[in-house]
């Protein structure tokens, strides 16, 4: 059968089925994300405060992501792996861009790029080009664009057109300019619902979003929050799982165990005469 095609995605878009994405970044976590039937699974650059322990994303390198996409390559069977490419691994060249974009699918069993763009983001809309016409398939992500944290600073929402916020003519532009270069898909991150609704008007491939509203053509969220394994909860999240509690639970009862003497038992414990193992 094989892993979910851009085809298979496009089918989805077609026939109006939403489409599901998680991120993950190591493969027990990958493994299970594509038992419970994600159509795309993407190694964010969100392992950075999710995963490797930074404070944002913007200390992950390309070595690490590269690593990280291939342990979820290792994992997953059934779904698309989107890797995404780290801050500045991109943008510095053409060259470069294209190089370091190959290294996840060469090395690392990525099945697509993403990248983010700025409002009318001249270079990486190049980029994007270049990568298509070469064969890797590119998510476009626009909005709030974590890479861009420390340009952005407080303006959060984007759409809004104030301060340091797009404006929603800006977005749908940008979104527009990635579709001609060959994006096959476009990440939407903290608009307006209105901003949602009016990208996923304007262009014809399907508009992934996360804390873009319910008229958007899927939904994408960071695994860790959706677990329960984060520290912190957002409004434009929704947890399912409350992972702490349970590996805080696990651990607690396996430390008692030890120092209470039941754990290892005479189950766990080898004998000369019994090869069973
Ligand atoms: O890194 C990430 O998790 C992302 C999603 C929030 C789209 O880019
Ligand atoms: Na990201």
């Amino acid at each position: 059968m094989g892993r979910t095609s851009i085809p298979d995605i496009l089918e989805k878009y077609e026939h109006g089925d939403p489409l599901t994405m998680l991120t993950a970044y190591d493969a027990p976590i990958a493994r299970q994300v594509d038992r419970g039937g994600v159509d795309m699974i993407l190694v964010g650059d969100s392992a950075g405060d999710n995963h490797l322990g930074y404070d944002d994303t913007l200390p992950v390198t390309l070595d690490e992501a590269v690593s990280n996409t291939a342990a979820v390559d290792r994992a997953v069977e059934d779904a698309m792996v989107v890797a995404d490419l780290p801050f500045l691994s991109y943008g510095a060249s053409l060259e470069t861009s294209v190089e370091n974009a190959g290294r996840f699918m060469k090395e690392a069993g990525a099945d697509a790029v993403k990248l983010e763009t700025a409002p009318q983001g001249e270079t990486t809309i190049e980029i994007v080009s270049r990568l298509t016409e070469l064969g890797v398939p590119v998510v476009g992500h626009i909005g709030l664009t974590p890479q861009r944290m420390r340009q952005i600073g407080g303006g959060y929402v984007q759409g809004r057109g104030d301060g340091s916020s797009a404006t929603v003519e800006a977005l749908v532009a940008t979104a527009e300019q990635l579709e001609h270069a060959g994006a096959f898909s476009i990440i939407l991150e903290a608009v307006t619902e209105e901003t949602g609704r009016q990208v996923t008007e304007a262009v014809d491939v399907p508009t992934i979003g996360i804390g873009a509203g319910r008229y958007v053509d899927g939904q994408v969220l960071v695994v860790t929050d959706v677990l329960g394994l984060s520290e912190e909860s957002y409004r434009l999240s929704k947890q399912y799982a409350d992972l702490n509690a349970v590996v805080q639970d696990a651990v607690e009862s396996y430390v008692d165990d030890v120092r209470g003497g039941t754990f290892p038992a005479s189950e766990n414990v080898f004998d000369p005469i019994d090869d069973e193992e």
